[in-house]
């Protein structure tokens, strides 16, 4: 009998995620299943919230991997904090922010949004402006925007919403692992991520943490989470506190991954690790312009880890990305949206990080354009 997964070549993920994952990580995976109240494994689930507060830069007590992708930590953070009818303020600059607006929508919250023009950050002073005279009870942002490769300066736009009651909400999907976060010192209330980006895993796992102001939130609440499976008043007692009660079977090989990914990020130093994205996001960006190609990004809001190139004009997007999969093995992400057939994102994300790889990429794309 054919069995599809033969036919799965190496190809190198150079686009906005998952990124190309390490062997260390890959070995992780084929460990041993345990079970999810074993007392090994309930060791491990301890070191994980231990190596998230470093990279998070947070002492929160609830700061645990959520069972599902990226968009299950954005659901996970706004069904625990949001009530009916509450004010919400989502700050949007691309496709993640406006993911943001509708799932708070759907929880039947008063959305407000600042919107920015997709491609340019979202600045303090116009979150100053936007919120002089206002009482939202909660905003959010996108701190790694994927989909057009803007880092929005949420260090710089903290102290305005920690002078509001406001709880303050942060994506940090693309930039965890590979920018500094640091949670507490920004008053960041929620964060939430993914393991498939700087991380480097597979998908599967996405890294939350709720500060003390956003627990009162929780614990407070007039209304029940209106989410089961992601109601962290309940998940919180299987990763914390002496019972363990279960909730739902942990993707325990998942787990072993996610706890391989910090393992290996703080054996290396995070810092160290940031270094490396911003050397290859240089060492692309020489590549970029021997070949007379520009970035969409004003330099001051660049991503390392994500760029975003314009096409050249007369050049068929799909032209150059479909031999760049099919022959060279090697995967970039197209635009989307009104970027749609203008961009090419290329992901310099963990793993695949290496300036072998930027090598190959370029070598392939100059033989195509
Ligand atoms: C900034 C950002 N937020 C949220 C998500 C959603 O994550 P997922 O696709 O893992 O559900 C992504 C995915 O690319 C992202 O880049």
């Amino acid at each position: 009998m054919n069995n599809l997964l033969d036919g799965i070549n190496e190809t190198l993920l150079m686009g906005p995620g998952p990124s190309s994952v390490s062997p260390t990580i890959y070995s992780s995976i084929s460990k041993t299943t345990i079970g999810h109240l074993d007392p090994k494994f309930i060791e491990i689930m301890d070191a994980i919230k231990a190596q998230l507060q470093i990279l998070m830069g947070t002492q929160n007590e609830l700061t645990i991997p959520i069972s599902g992708t990226g968009s299950a930590g954005m659901e996970t953070c706004f069904v625990n904090l949001i009530e009916k009818n509450d004010n919400v303020l989502i700050l949007s600059n691309g496709v993640f922010g406006g993911r943001m607006i509708d799932v708070c929508q759907r929880l039947g919250a008063n959305v407000d949004s600042l919107n920015q023009k997709w491609g340019h950050a979202i600045t303090a002073d116009m979150v100053k402006e936007k919120i002089a005279n206002t009482n939202f009870d909660l905003i959010a942002i996108v701190h790694a925007e994927t989909s057009t490769g803007v880092r929005n300066p949420i260090e710089d736009i903290a102290p305005l919403i920690n002078a509001t009651n406001a709880l303050f909400v942060v994506d940090a999907v693309t930039s965890l692992g590979g920018l500094e976060i640091q949670m507490d010192d920004w008053g960041i209330d929620a964060l939430y991520s993914g393991t498939q980006k700087c991380l480097s895993c597979p998908p599967g796992l996405s890294p939350v943490s709720f500060s003390q102001k956003a627990l009162d939130k929780l614990m407070n609440r007039k209304t029940k989470v209106p989410n089961w499976y992601l109601d962290l008043s309940m998940i919180a007692n299987y990763w914390s506190g002496k019972q363990r009660a279960y909730h739902h079977t942990a993707p325990i090989n998942m787990v072993y991954a996610l706890y391989q990914a910090l393992y290996d990020i703080i054996e290396q130093n995070p810092k160290t690790v940031f270094q490396k994205h911003v050397d290859a996001h240089l060492y692309l960006l020489k590549k970029i312009e021997q070949l007379n190609l520009e970035l969409l990004v004003e330099e001051k809001y660049r991503l390392p880890m994500l760029n975003a190139i314009k096409i050249p004009h007369g050049i068929n997007d799909m032209e150059v990305r479909e031999p760049l999969l099919n022959q060279y093995k090697i995967e970039i992400g197209g635009g989307l949206g009104d970027l749609a057939g203008h961009v090419w994102r290329i992901g310099l994300m963990g793993y695949t990080a290496q300036n072998k790889n930027i090598d190959r990429l370029f070598t392939s794309l100059k033989s195509l354009l």
